[in-house]
């Protein structure tokens, strides 16, 4: 089993071929991928400098240092959190156990709200993100639409550190305000555009997660109570107060909620118009919109 205790230097090349047979040993899908990635963290280099460099060697001393890496990784905690960051729209965000790791399918409701800002020729969008996490989506609206002033809360204090952190390397801490609050509490104001990736795990999903996400992801960013639409339920009936006239909500969804939380928005038919689900490019629905009427 190399190289959990080597003996000889190896070249990169080596230990690329090793350290993914470890990984695909223990069931990890990603192993060449994660191999890859955590040998050019750890080498501070990016990946195309490791195949230009194949037949260098690294000391034992360097290898000791990485299989504690390699040892994370076989426990099934997410690369994103042995490296500290992970790649979300036109960023690289910093990220940490406090915070979800952003998913590339929650880009497709920054797609849609760029698009509704767009079409509805909002001049100085206010925006406003609940649950912002890593800041991931305030983020990236804040520097789509340069003339948005975004809002973004979480209930966790400890995320919003990572959110502020994100926003000041990004530069965009001046058009983007932190506010700590469960949902709407703390928040004033009204907004052309809410966005929101709220927690939607139900009881039953919850126990069949993976263990990357389920011991390692903070419950608080997953556990939506025992159906998954309780944060649905208050975000849709608690936004259309928040909204300016024409404004519109927008919802990330899991694949198999659209037709009940569809129903929620349908049931404040006089709140809500032009509700549409958006499917993501696997074709799951992923985000749903509504506009104030
Ligand atoms: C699914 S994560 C989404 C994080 C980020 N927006 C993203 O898309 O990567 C949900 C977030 O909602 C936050 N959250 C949970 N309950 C909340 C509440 N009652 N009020 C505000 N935020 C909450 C969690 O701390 C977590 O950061």
């Amino acid at each position: 089993m190399l190289p959990e205790k080597p003996s000889k230097n190896m070249t990169i090349r080596e230990i690329i071929r090793r350290t993914t047979q470890r990984l695909e040993a223990a069931g990890i899908d990603s192993a060449r991928l994660d191999a890859e990635v955590l040998l050019s963290f750890f080498l501070n280099c990016d990946r195309t400098q490791l195949f230009k460099n194949y037949e260098e060697q690294m000391t034992r001393d360097q290898l000791g240092a990485f299989d504690k890496l390699i040892v994370r990784r076989l426990s099934f905690e997410p690369v994103a959190y042995i490296t500290g960051r992970k790649e979300f729209w036109s960023f690289t965000l910093e990220v940490n156990r406090d915070v979800l790791i952003p998913r590339p399918d929650t880009e497709i409701i920054v797609e849609e709200a760029i698009g509704v800002c767009r079409s509805a020729g909002c001049s100085r969008p206010q925006i406003l993100d609940i649950g912002t996490g890593s800041g991931a989506i305030a983020l990236a609206l804040a520097r789509e639409i340069p003339d948005a002033r975004v809002t973004a809360t979480d209930v966790s204090a400890a995320a919003l550190e990572v959110a502020k952190s994100n926003a000041r390397t990004f530069g965009l801490e001046d058009r983007v305000s932190f506010i700590l609050g469960d949902l709407f509490e703390n928040v004033s104001g009204t907004f052309d555009l809410i966005t929101s990736n709220p927690p939607y795990i139900g009881a039953a999903e919850y126990d069949t997660l993976a263990s990357g996400v389920k011991d390692f992801e903070p419950r608080l960013a997953l556990w939506a109570g025992e159906t998954g639409l309780e944060f649905y339920e208050k975000l849709i009936y608690q936004a259309h107060g928040r909204l300016r006239e024409k404004g519109w909500l927008l919802l990330e969804i899991g694949a198999k909620q659209h037709e009940m939380i569809h129903s929620l928005m349908m049931v404040h038919n006089d709140s809500y118009r032009d509700i549409a689900v958006r499917a993501d490019y696997a074709g799951l629905p992923r985000v749903i919109r509504g506009r104030r009427e």
